[in-house]
């Protein structure tokens, strides 16, 4: 009997400190940025508000495809990160939820202007500029032409050199496409692709994938966001990142609420909370060189920045329309993805 009462008295005690340990609630988290910032941003968050964050980190198109898949029951709370163009897809779908949070006057006016377009279902985070990263060792060794703009990721000397996404799980590959569509016309940019084809050597699941591996000496050339081309230079890697001279996209980072999300407050607790400037300040920890989207933010001096590069005024409201986005996707399965090497 006594015996009994012991073991009693351990569960009684042991499940009291798993209550304490998530006194306040758990939060499912999807976030489309790199690993690094996502598991620096839950700790923070944990820390500050003892709410239990369960995180995956999953690319864009594939957090908009669980998204979609689990709008009867949703598994998740709150999608952080990730280009704005699926934010955007998935808002016009209703899936995600209406949220005007009191940080909103803190931020740019880009920020703003992509939660006013969706009728606050999603709101900027982060902003950045798209491009491309190259091995400044494999191109002296290799003697490739030295990629600077669009055209010269055509020439032969690239042939299996160049990495990008594919642009059904990849965010940052579907702004590429998007970005070719918009500097070119549709027909010349799947042109441009499918000759494109010849120098790709790999269409990765993960945006940032491409510049990684080209920072390990295994391509010449990722098509990435500048910013995580910056990221690879900064960590030591002879990585020099270009900004196409034609002119290019760029994304807004975005954040949207999942409808029908269970634990609701807690989601909104994060929202308000990752767009203090404080927080933002701290994505340069992690390497992650985004311009952050409160005012108030420090821009990391690594940072691209907009004024420096040769932007295209990115149509938000057409690309992140969800029957663009399944037209413009079947196209390249059809043409460029069955054709991959
Ligand atoms: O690595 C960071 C980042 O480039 C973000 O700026 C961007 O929103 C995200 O990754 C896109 O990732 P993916 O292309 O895998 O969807």
């Amino acid at each position: 009997m006594r015996t009994f009462f012991m073991k009693l008295a351990l569960i009684a005690g042991i499940s009291t400190m798993a209550f304490s340990a998530h006194a306040n609630g758990n939060l499912n988290l999807i976030c489309s940025a790199d690993v690094v910032i996502c598991e620096q941003l839950k700790g923070m968050f944990e820390k500050e508000t003892g709410i239990q964050v369960n995180m995956v980190r999953l690319s864009s198109g594939e957090t908009y495809a669980k998204v979609r898949a689990e709008a009867r029951n949703p598994k998740t709370d709150i999608w952080w990160g990730g280009t704005g163009d699926p934010h955007l897809q998935a808002a016009n779908e209703g899936l995600t939820l209406e949220y005007k949070s009191p940080m909103l006057d803190q931020l740019q006016d880009w920020a703003l202007k992509q939660a006013e377009s969706a009728g606050y279902k999603t709101v900027g985070v982060y902003a950045g500029a798209l491009g491309w990263g190259y091995n400044t060792d494999l191109q002296k060794q290799k003697n490739f032409k030295e990629p600077l703009c669009w055209a010269d990721l055509l020439d032969p000397s690239l042939k299996g050199e160049i990495q990008m996404a594919n642009p059904n799980s990849s965010g940052t590959a579907y702004t590429a496409l998007a970005t070719l569509v918009q500097l070119m016309g549709e027909d010349k940019a799947f042109e441009y692709l499918a000759k494109l084809n010849d120098n790709v050597s790999q269409y990765t699941k993960s945006g940032s994938a491409p510049v990684k591996s080209a920072a390990r000496g295994e391509n010449g050339v990722g098509v990435v966001f500048m910013h995580d081309a910056v990221s690879m230079t900064a960590e030591g890697f002879p990585i020099k990142p270009v900004a196409p001279c034609e002119g290019t996209g760029y994304e807004i980072g975005s954040m949207s609420i999942i409808k029908g999300a269970k634990n609701l407050e807690n989601a909104k607790k994060f929202y308000d909370w990752a767009l203090k400037a404080e927080v933002q300040s701290t994505m340069k920890d992690a390497k992650s060189f985004q311009l952050p989207s409160n005012k108030n933010a420090e821009v990391p001096k690594e940072s691209p920045r907009f004024e420096d590069i040769k932007l295209i005024d990115y149509d938000f409201i057409t690309y992140g329309d969800p029957q663009k986005r399944k037209q413009l996707l079947e196209r390249w399965d059809k043409e460029i993805g069955a054709k991959a090497n």
